[in-house]
Formats: structure tokens, sequence, C-alpha cells
């Protein structure tokens, strides 16, 4: 049984009185050691489903609406916000694109580490004190024994970036959610905290879900992809499958465009047009405005999904197989 199964979950925004649909029915599966890329423009609901699965959006005007997200033997969605609390630190933990959305700028790093820690362990202070220690130099900052005083502000992007990794680490999770970690980072510094994250899994053990809008990134470090669009599931298959023989107009959209990641937007130059926003009505296929091969029955008609090889998925009245 795998460490995480998604199945059919589906994620709403209260507004005005209505429940708008955001996530439509999104099942997938991530077993221990593995790392699943979760990938799709901004907007297509990445965010949110791994919000879901950490249990962050209780109070919030966005809630789960339906299915199950099952971990380690347990049903999530059904939990006491108690009981996640419990699990989130101790068993998964999410490392986000912006490292100051989980470093307090006003506490120094290692007591940072140290308090997440002793939330979780019973440890001393001194103990947790030596473990932040490692902690540090396992994400490989240099002088950890020093840098361990240092207030956030006080160190570049990228090491901010290891630091998050390390609080995320710090209790050994089985799950590590890292939803777009890279992004703000330049192409050297991402190479190092990719490599990084693939390092400690390698050690540890630990299932990744790795959200990216960059085709790029997931094909280097995942196991399997599944690609999003306007909160559904366009494509899945292991990596090699998935770049070998390409079927969905969405996914060779994504492969042929070049993200820009400097600016506040993310234009994909490949497919024309841009993901509807949440209340905009389609009927068909989320897709087929920006289609190039959209027919009638795209209009009319939602693809429902359908196998084309082995754990090989697509949403496409017409994507021809085996043509990529
Ligand atoms: N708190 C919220 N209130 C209203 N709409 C939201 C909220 N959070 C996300 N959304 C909307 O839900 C959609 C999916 O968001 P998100 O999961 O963040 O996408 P992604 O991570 O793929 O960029 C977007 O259209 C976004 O505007
Ligand atoms: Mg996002």
């Amino acid at each position: 049984m795998a460490l995480l199964e998604v199945s059919n979950l589906e994620i709403a925004v209260a507004t005005g009185g209505q429940l708008l649909p955001v996530v439509r029915g999104v099942s997938f599966e991530v077993k221990a050691n593995e790392t699943f890329g979760i990938v799709g423009e901004s907007g297509c609901g990445k965010s949110l489903t791994s919000l879901a699965i950490m249990g962050l959006l209780e109070g919030s005007q966005v809630r789960i609406t339906g299915g199950s997200i099952h971990f380690d033997g347990r049903e999530l969605t059904a939990l006491s916000a108690e009981d996640r609390r419990a699990i989130m630190g101790a068993q998964m933990a999410m490392i986000f694109q912006e490292p100051m959305t989980s470093l307090n700028p006003v506490y120094r790093i290692g007591d940072q580490i140290v308090e997440t820690l002793r939330q979780h362990r019973d440890m001393s202070r001194r103990q947790a004190r030596d473990r932040a220690v490692e902690l540090l130099d396992l994400v490989r900052i240099p002088e950890p024994g020093r840098r361990i005083d240092s207030f956030p502000h006080q160190m570049s992007g990228g090491q901010r970036q290891r630091v998050m990794i390390a609080m995320a680490m710090a209790c050994d999770p089985k799950l590590l959610i890292a939803d777009e970690p890279t992004t703000a980072l330049d192409v050297t510094v991402q190479k190092e905290v990719l490599d990084l994250m693939a390092d400690l899994q390698s050690r540890m053990g630990t299932a990744i879900v790795l959200i990216s809008h960059d085709l790029g990134v997931i094909a280097e470090t995942c196991d399997k992809v599944a690609v999003m669009y306007r909160g559904k599931i366009a494509e899945s298959a292991a990596t090699g499958e998935l770049f070998s023989n390409m079927c969905h107009p969405y996914t060779r959209g994504l492969l042929n465009s070049i993200p820009v990641v400097d600016r506040d937007v993310e234009w994909l130059e490949a497919i024309p047009g841009r993901v509807p926003t949440i209340d905009e009505v389609l009927s068909g296929c989320a897709f087929h405005p920006r289609c190039a091969m959209a027919e009638a029955r795209c209009e009319s008609e939602d693809p429902d999904k359908r196998d084309v090889a082995t754990g090989h998925t697509i949403r496409c009245h017409f994507a021809e197989v085996g043509s990529a």
C-alpha cells in the first residue's frame, strides 16, 4: 500500500454565497522513497492540493468538498484538527517557494530549529541544539556551529531555503511536500537545492511531492508525474514513459514553453491564452479554448480519464497515442 493515497479529491472556494470548485477529482499515490511531481501553470490547483494534504486549509474560505486522503494507514479528512497538527510536523512537512513563510525574521535560525524539534521530539535544549547543528551540516550550511546563531536576513536566499529544508527534515518526516521550492532561486542554486533534497531522500527514505510549473525540474527529479490543468490531472505517467510518449496537448505545450520566473507572471510562450479563473464557466474540456487540436466534441464533452499505457493516463478526446 502506498504511503499517500489521494482519491477523487475535491476542493472548493466559498465566495459570494456559492462554492466554486477548484480541485475537481484528483487522484494519485506516492510510495516511500518516491518523488512524485505535480506540474502545471499557475492557478491549476497545485498548491491547494498540497495544503489539503497538509491539513492547512482549515478555517479558510477554501475547503475539501469530496474524496479522501489516506496517509500511512489513516484517513486524514476524518481526523480532528488537533490530530492533524500532531501528524503534520512529525510525519509530514512542507517547504514553500518563499523561505520566509516558514522562517521567523526575529529569531535566530538555530532557535527556530530547536523549537521545531522540541515540539515533536522529547529532547533537552542541549540535545536539540546539537541536532540543529547536525541538520545545518546535513543541508550543507558552512560552519554550522557558528551559523546556527544567525538571523534569517544574514543568509542568502539559497541558504535560507536550505535552513527551511533542515527544519522540514528535523523530525525525519515520511512525506515532504515541496511547493515550488526552487522557483525563486537562480539556476545554479536551484540545482544545488534539488540535489540536496534527492540526497536527503536517499538517506532517509522520505517520499517527496514536488510541485513545479517547470517541466524541466520535474524531468530531472521525479519518478512519476501528474500534469494538472484547471483542477484536474490532464496526464499522468512514470517520468520516463511521459517523456517518451507525451500525449496530452497541454503537456506538449508545457514542454515547448519557457517559464518566465523573474516576474510575478509565468508566461508560457507555446500555449496561447491563460488558465481560466475559477469563476469562469466552461463546457467540455477545460483546455479546449487554448488547444490546437480542439474539435466540436471538446467544447461539449469533458473527456474521461483513459489509459494509454501501463500507469499512463490522459484526459483528452483526440490525443494520438505514441506520437510524441
Ligand atoms: N484563498 C483563496 N480564495 C480564493 N481563491 C483561491 C484561494 N486560494 C487559491 N485560490 C484560487 O484557486 C486556484 C488554484 O490555486 P492554487 O492551488 O494556488 O494554484 P497553483 O498552485 O497551481 O498555482 C487559483 O485560481 C486561485 O486563484
Ligand atoms: Mg502554487
